[in-house]
Order: C-alpha cells, then sequence, then structure tokens
C-alpha cells in the first residue's frame, strides 16, 4: 500500500507512520524541515519537504491509496486539508479509479463530560466537550464523502513516550516538586497508548476499501482514576504530596478535566484490534521515565 501520512513527525503520525512502514507499505511523510526529513528518512519513510499549506504533498495523490491526517487541526484546518484532498483527487486520478481511503483524526472528547454514562463507537454524539465543538461536523463530512472511502479514528488521552497531554503534569512532578492537575476528585480518562493506536491505523488503512463511514474509538477497554494517577505519580516521581486538584484556566484544561466513559467495541469486531500495552497507571514509572528521558 501506499500511504501518506499528514502530521508524520508528530506525537501520533510519527508512530503510526513508522508501523505502517514495518507492516511493509510504502509510506510518505510530510516533513517541514531538512532535520525532520532526515528523522523520517532514518526510519524508510519517504519525507516530502515543504508544509500542509503548500501543495507539494497533492501530486501525490495521483497514485496513493490512503491518506492519514495525524494534525491537529483548527476548524478551517482539517476542512481545508480534507477539501483540498478531495479536489486533487477528482483532478488527479482517472474515472473509475479505486477511490483514496482518507483517515481523519478527531478525537473522543467529542463523547463529552460525563461521569455517569458509558459511550461506544456508535453513540450518537450529544454534547462535545467545547473545544472541540467543531470536530463532529467534520467527522461527519469525511464518513459521509462519496468523493474518497472515508473513515475518522478517534483515540482517547494519549499516553507512552513523550507523554503528549500528560508532558506538563509529568513537568510540574519533575521539576517543581508538586503535583497539581484541573480537575475535581472521582474523574476518570480514556487512555490510549501511541504503540497501539498506531496499530489500529495500520489495521484501518489495510481494511479502509471496507470501511468508509465508519467511525472508531480507539481507547483501552478500561478506564483510569485521575486520583490513581495522581497519587501513583507523587509515589514515584518523589514529588511533595498531597496531590492537588486546581479550577481550570482555560478550554483546553476543561477538556482536560472531562470524564468520558468510553468502552469501544468496533475496531475490536472489525479488525480484531486489541490493545496490548500496560495500563497508564500501572506502569506509571515506565511513562515517567520514558517522559524524562526524552524531554532530556
Ligand atoms: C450524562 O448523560 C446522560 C444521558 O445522556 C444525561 O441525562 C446526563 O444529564 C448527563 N450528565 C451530565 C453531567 O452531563
Amino acid at each position: 500500500m501506499k500511504v501518506l501520512v499528514l502530521g508524520a513527525t508528530g506525537f501520533i503520525g510519527f508512530p503510526a507512520a513508522q508501523a505502517l512502514a514495518r507492516a511493509g507499505h510504502i509510506v510518505y511523510g510530510l516533513a517541514r524541515t531538512e532535520a525532520k526529513a532526515k528523522i523520517l528518512a532514518a526510519e524508510e519513510i519517504i519525507p516530502i519537504l515543504g508544509d500542509l499549506d503548500s501543495s507539494v504533498w497533492l501530486s501525490l495523490i495521483a497514485t496513493l491509496d490512503a491518506i492519514i491526517e495525524t494534525v491537529s487541526a483548527s476548524p478551517d484546518g482539517s476542512r481545508s486539508i480534507f477539501e483540498r484532498t478531495v479536489k486533487a483527487a477528482k483532478e488527479l486520478r482517472p474515472a473509475g479509479a479505486p477511490l483514496l481511503s482518507y483517515i481523519y483524526t478527531s478525537g473522543t472528547w467529542v463523547h463529552g463530560d460525563n461521569r455517569t454514562d458509558i459511550v461506544t463507537d456508535t453513540t450518537p454524539i450529544a454534547r462535545p466537550v467545547e473545544i472541540v465543538a467543531w470536530r463532529p461536523a467534520v467527522e461527519q463530512l469525511v464518513a459521509h464523502s462519496t468523493a474518497v472511502t472515508g473513515i475518522v479514528v478517534r483515540p482517547a488521552l494519549l499516553y507512552g513516550r513523550s507523554a503528549s497531554i500528560l508532558a506538563p503534569l509529568f513537568k510540574g512532578a519533575s521539576s517543581e516538586g508538586k503535583v497539581v492537575w484541573p480537575g475535581t476528585p472521582g474523574g476518570r480518562y480514556a487512555v490510549i497508548h501511541t504503540d497501539d493506536l498506531a496499530d489500529l491505523f495500520v489495521r484501518v488503512a489495510e481494511r479502509a476499501p471496507l470501511l468508509g463511514g465508519k467511525i472508531f474509538d480507539a481507547a483501552n477497554s478500561q478506564t483510569e482514576s485521575v486520583d490513581e494517577l495522581l497519587q501513583k505519580l507523587v509515589q514515584i516521581s518523589g514529588a511533595k504530596g498531597p496531590y492537588e486538584y486546581r479550577k481550570p484556566e482555560n478550554l483546553y484544561e476543561e477538556a482536560i478535566q472531562a470524564t468520558t466513559l468510553v468502552r469501544p467495541y468496533l475496531a475490536n469486531a472489525l479488525l480484531g484490534w486489541s490493545p496490548k500495552k500496560p495500563g497508564l497507571v500501572e506502569s506509571l514509572d515506565i511513562y515517567y521515565a520514558a517522559w524524562r528521558a526524552s524531554s532530556a
């Protein structure tokens, strides 16, 4: 398969591009700088030097099988990347050619903040967390496209490696010796390790022609207690306890304090996917050490 990863040097896109290359595919990655291009090339990912706003990547659409969009874009950004892809597909691919597969990365925050109701992949979206209120419309645009085979993957809160959203939490523990986090006691996180997510992208990309219109939640089958996460971080980091919650100061932090009780089933049922990594709290020592090593 020939796949282009948009966001190939990012927290989600890099492991996905590596996993696709290991699975034997021809993988292209968009890189903004020579230094990033080199990182991709060393992983046998073919770098395309340029940025998203340029048209360097659009000419690949003539012969690609799939595009995976992992750019955490703005509402207009996501829409524009998709619309430019569709336009290029119409212009560059011969009539009757197999449809290009387009995999859009959303997130489980679209399910909203709710501490009592469990949601699944196919639960109707009613009250997304405010900062991602625009995402369901983009999900629908992609999933209902007739110009490409559109599929959506919604990762839960990511963990592993350089820690992504959890990095500031780890940093507080390490450099200030304090564990302080937006939220209130009793919250729970749906989480997914970046390697397990990468495995899901491989499975979705390979079976994409059968999956048009599908939306997959990517989360471990059990959520994690945020209280336990913070308590364990105090223990392993040597930070001064007890941990504390504080009020969110912006929309992003309001999203961080959201509880979404995700119980995914679709990726397991259709693709045989199940996350394999140890849980976030259970192996927090490994994940904290990985963040320290990668941020040094
Ligand atoms: C949680 O979801 C249920 C069902 O949709 C709803 O009745 C309830 O109000 C929600 N709770 C909150 C705090 O939004």
